[in-house]
């Protein structure tokens, strides 16, 4: 299933562009990543003009809500056709939620956990009243923990807390990684980034990555040369 650890974000909500995208791309990522912006606005029928494509799907709609609800949605997503390979809740939804999620989704997709969002501060996650002493590297640990305990396949994470991760979590437990970005390449609005080839080498099973190949000239010349920088 990762072969190639490449999961290009297609962070548009028109389902044509999405899919030419992905068409474009096929054969040269493991994956696709769709999220709210392209399900909210055309539901099963725009993730399925992508997922037509060949090119295995990431839904990235990050539930959260009580146990039952959570499950409930996941099976609704399970009979999209062909099913994602991966779709994912929140961690912070707890044991029951997330052990209710793994018993929904079954098997069918591998299902992930986002742990502590990347774009909130130390000073954010404090705020939205987590304890103000527990480190956010650490909260991010304990919460890949509990995903694992529950049943979950892995998490999304950090970079920098990829290692720990899978030191606390086992190789297995997967890893998949936003914020990567080329050597030399935009940083745009990412702030704590690494470039592809640190951040397999910390352990990142999925690398997620959207503007540095879509925006690209060459969208598939983009992905090649970065599988290309993990080999080489
Ligand atoms: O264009 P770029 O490579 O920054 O896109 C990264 C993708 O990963 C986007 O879909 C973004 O929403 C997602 N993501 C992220 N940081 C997180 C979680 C998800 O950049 N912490």
């Amino acid at each position: 299933m990762f072969q190639n650890p490449i999961c290009v974000a297609l962070d548009t909500p028109d389902p044509a562009l999405a899919a030419a995208m992905a068409g474009r791309l096929k054969g040269r990522v493991g994956m696709a990543k769709v999220g709210m912006e392209l399900f909210y606005r055309t539901g099963r029928a725009g993730y399925e003009q992508v997922a037509a494509q060949g090119v295995p799907v990431f839904l990235d709609l990050k539930l959260h809500d009580i146990p039952n609800t959570v499950a409930q949605g996941l099976t609704s997503l399970m009979s999209l056709a062909p099913a994602p390979a991966i779709v994912n809740v929140h961690a912070t939804g707890g044991p029951a939620m997330l052990e209710a999620a793994a018993r929904a989704v079954d098997g069918k997709a591998r299902l992930i956990a986002v742990t502590i969002l990347t774009s909130l501060s130390d000073a954010d996650i404090h705020a939205a009243g987590f304890d103000p002493a527990a480190d956010t590297a650490q909260t991010a640990v304990k919460l890949a923990q509990l995903s694992k305990q529950s049943g979950l396949d892995g998490v999304v994470c950090s970079p920098h807390d990829t290692a720990a991760i899978k030191a606390a979590c086992g190789a297995d437990f997967i890893t998949v990684v936003p914020g990567v970005r080329p050597a030399g390449a935009d940083v745009q609005d990412q702030k704590r980034i690494a470039t592809p080839r640190t951040a397999r080498a910390d352990g990142a099973d999925i690398l997620v990555i959207g503007r540095p190949i879509t925006q690209a000239a060459d969208p598939a010349a983009a992905a090649a040369a970065i599988t290309a920088s993990l080999e080489g």
